[in-house]
């Protein structure tokens, strides 16, 4: 007898026997249980048909001798039988190309149906009806929409009441902390709060408050940041005056087109900042192309009301 036949009945019996350690060694075993018989029957009809198949081609190169026509080329002597293309595999070949050619101009064609196109013209429909539904809506509506938005989206790094999680977003009772202040004047600010593009310059830009020609001071960032701050009251004055009022105003209400309010949140910059995100002294903020329109109006009129 050839060895592999013996080699195969080995393999066999080591592999039915290792499936019979396992299932039916084991508490429980087959426990009469149907499911559990055809698993195991199917387990053994694997191992048999496997290694059958196996020893079936092992067998066929060990003893065929090939025939027929060699091709002309001949590669350092090892040539080549010309083969008929199999029918089968003709058909199937064939096939796939009339069928892809379905597939792309019928079947499923650029531009057709998908769950994802869907699931957008959805959205999008449903925006478009909400803003129209809600445009008249203003003043305290507005700002309980706000906040039921704010509950939604903002909550999990602003905190409940709007604090800002002991540091970990800006505190939104308070324009702004002396920190940040600082933070930009010492690194200037492109956060695209007042329009795409707006700049402020870092502190090599900004003059000190005697316009002595050279840069503003520790000093003077330090008290202007504590003055801003708190409010525009206290010490810090006479430098807010002399050194960002050109830009921000008098009073620090901003100037259209020029810079933006920093002494209260209005709507127009809460949108700003949620069009856009924003990087500061405290971290990142998202931007958030998932809210609406009137959404991001309404959250902006919520966040206004915050700090009066
Ligand atoms: C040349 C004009 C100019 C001057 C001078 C200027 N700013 Fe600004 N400031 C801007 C602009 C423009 C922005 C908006 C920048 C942006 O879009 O990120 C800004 C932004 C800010 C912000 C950011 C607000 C926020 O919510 O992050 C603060 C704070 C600020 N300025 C404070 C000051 C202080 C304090 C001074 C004076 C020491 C000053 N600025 C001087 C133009 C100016
Ligand atoms: C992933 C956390 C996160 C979420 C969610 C988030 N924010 Fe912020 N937000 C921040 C951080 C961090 C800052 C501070 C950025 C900085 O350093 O100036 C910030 C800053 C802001 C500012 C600017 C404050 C300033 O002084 O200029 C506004 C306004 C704001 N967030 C509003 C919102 C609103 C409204 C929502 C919900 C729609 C929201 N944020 C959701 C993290 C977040």
């Amino acid at each position: 007898m050839n060895k592999i036949y013996l080699w195969g009945i080995i393999i066999v019996a080591v592999m039915l026997g290792f499936t019979y350690m396992t299932v039916l060694g084991s508490k429980g075993g087959l426990n009469g249980d149907i499911i559990n018989i055809l698993t195991v029957a199917a387990a053994a009809a694997l191992v048999i048909i496997t290694i059958f198949v196996v020893i079936k081609y092992v067998r066929q190169m060990q003893v065929d001798t090939a025939t027929g026509e060699l091709a002309e080329e001949s590669w350092d002597g090892i040539g080549e039988y010309k083969n008929d293309v199999p029918f089968g595999w003709a058909i199937i070949f064939l096939g796939t190309m009339v069928w892809g050619m379905w597939y792309f101009v019928i079947g499923y064609p650029v531009n057709a149906f998908s769950q994802i196109g869907q699931y957008n013209e959805e959205v999008a429909t449903l925006n478009k009806k909400f803003e129209s539904k809600y445009a008249s809506i203003t003043g305290d509506r507005l700002v309980e929409m706000g906040e039921s938005v704010f509950l939604s989206e903002c909550v999990a790094c602003h905190g409940i009441s709007a604090d800002g999680n002991d540091g970990m977003a800006a505190n939104l009772n308070q324009r702004i902390s002396a920190k940040s202040v600082k933070y930009v004047i010492e690194h200037g600010s492109k956060n695209n709060l007042l329009y795409a593009g707006s700049e402020m310059p870092n502190r090599s830009g900004l003059m000190n408050a005697n316009k002595n020609y050279a840069p503003i001071t520790d000093a003077e960032i330090d008290s202007v940041a504590s003055y801003v701050a708190n409010g525009m009251t206290g010490a810090g004055a006479n430098v807010f005056a002399g050194v960002c009022s050109s830009c921000h105003g008098t009073d620090g209400k901003g100037i259209d087109g020029v810079a933006p309010n920093i002494v209260e949140f209005t709507p127009a910059f809460v949108v700003n900042v949620l069009n856009n995100g924003k990087k500061g002294a405290i971290g990142t903020m998202p931007k958030f192309d998932k809210l609406n329109k009137k959404q991001k109006e309404a959250v902006g009129a919520y966040v206004a009301s915050l700090s009066k």
